[in-house]
């Protein structure tokens, strides 16, 4: 198939066109190289478009060059926090830019995309682990531009035969298992590059952001899916997308770690005591999100080839101690 990707050199999309490259794909990238996108990141076997999904015109011109199949739409802004501030970047980058996508899919006859969407479209359920049937109730404009993006794809897959695919992400974590392509995002933000930042000396300790959550050891448990998984689920999804269908899957491994337990993965893994500093809950954050992955696993066929934390804190780590500085130390 020939794929346009958005967003194809940033942290999981790149991981997913080297995925899709190797699958015997034909990929073209489009990514503006800001919020995490890196020129480097990019698999040498794709065609690189710099551009901004803003730029309405540019992004028709392209899909109007040649024949695409399908669009892997992975471009978007993702800091929850910022999120709150912000809310018009977040409607704009997420949904606007996206609805403008479509238009231009439509325009030019590309009728199937695999959009990432993310398990904060179901807010803070009362249950785990998440089936798909749970309610969608976000509490962040982040969760809820990316629902608004679901209702899209659902509502053009009924009107113009558009096929879709939502993938609710959960925590996406971990490196190439050759420590090629791994996370770099500046500010950081998350778990595991943070913590692994103390080892590398590029900070003194962790902050634990809650500990009297009601979870085992009072520590918010989270479903850290490796992002080698995410890419195969990618894949799959886009080779087995029926025209005309609208389809949501809950992507993790099924099983939750704490930050507790993430911190003590990653002592074992770099040998380093890791210094870990009991903070205030952080505003937002529900206790326990782990996904039934049973739909997924039944209807494409896919098993985690990372189910449990270690390894992969293992690949996040051969990726930040090889790239300390990330991708400014490629070539270094
Ligand atoms: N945490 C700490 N200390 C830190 C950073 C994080 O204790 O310094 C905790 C958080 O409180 C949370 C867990 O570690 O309990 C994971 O936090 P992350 O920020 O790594 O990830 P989140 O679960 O908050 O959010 C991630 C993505 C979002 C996405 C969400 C669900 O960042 O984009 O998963 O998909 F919406």
């Amino acid at each position: 198939m020939r794929i346009f990707v958005t967003g194809g050199a940033g942290y999981v999309g790149s991981h997913c066109v080297r995925e899709l490259c190797g699958a015997g794909h034909d990929v073209m990238v489009f990514d503006n190289l800001t919020s995490g996108g890196h020129r480097e990141a990019v698999d040498d076997r794709a065609t690189l478009v710099v551009g901004d999904l803003a730029n309405a015109e540019l992004v028709q011109g392209t899909l109007s060059e040649d024949h695409f199949d399908a669009v892997m739409h992975f471009a978007a802004m993702l800091n929850v926090n910022e999120s709150v501030s912000e809310p018009l970047r977040y409607y704009h980058n997420n949904v606007s830019n996206t609805v403008s996508l479509l238009q231009s899919m439509k325009a030019c006859g590309v009728e199937k995309i695999v959009f990432s969407s993310t398990c904060a479209t179901y807010g803070e359920p009362p249950v785990a682990p998440l089936t798909e049937d749970l309610p969608q109730e976000p509490i962040t404009p982040y969760g809820r531009s990316k629902l608004a993006v679901e209702w899209v794809l659902r509502d053009s897959a009924a009107a113009w035969g558009l096929g879709a695919t939502a993938l609710r992400y959960f925590n996406a974590s971990g490196a190439a298992a050759d420590g090629s392509l791994g996370e770099d995002r500046d500010p950081e933000y998350h778990l595991i590059p943070l913590i692994l930042q103390v080892p590398l000396g590029q900070r003194d300790h962790i902050k634990i952001f809650g500990t009297d959550y009601p979870t085992p050891d009072g520590t918010c448990v989270r479903d850290y899916i490796h992002v080698e998984d995410l890419a195969v689920v990618h894949r799959l999804a886009i080779e087995s997308q029926a025209p005309g269908e609208f389809r949501f899957y809950n992507v993790g491994t099924g099983h939750g770690a704490s930050v507790r337990e993430v911190i003590d993965a990653a002592r074992k893994v770099t040998g380093h005591d890791i210094p870990a500093i009991e903070a205030p809950r952080r505003e937002g954050d529900p206790a326990e999100l782990y996904a039934d992955p049973s739909k997924i696993m039944r209807e494409l066929a896919w098993q985690p080839a990372y189910p449990n934390i270690m390894p992969i804190v293992e690949t996040a780590w051969n990726w930040h101690k090889a790239h300390p500085q990330g991708y400014a130390s490629v070539g270094r």
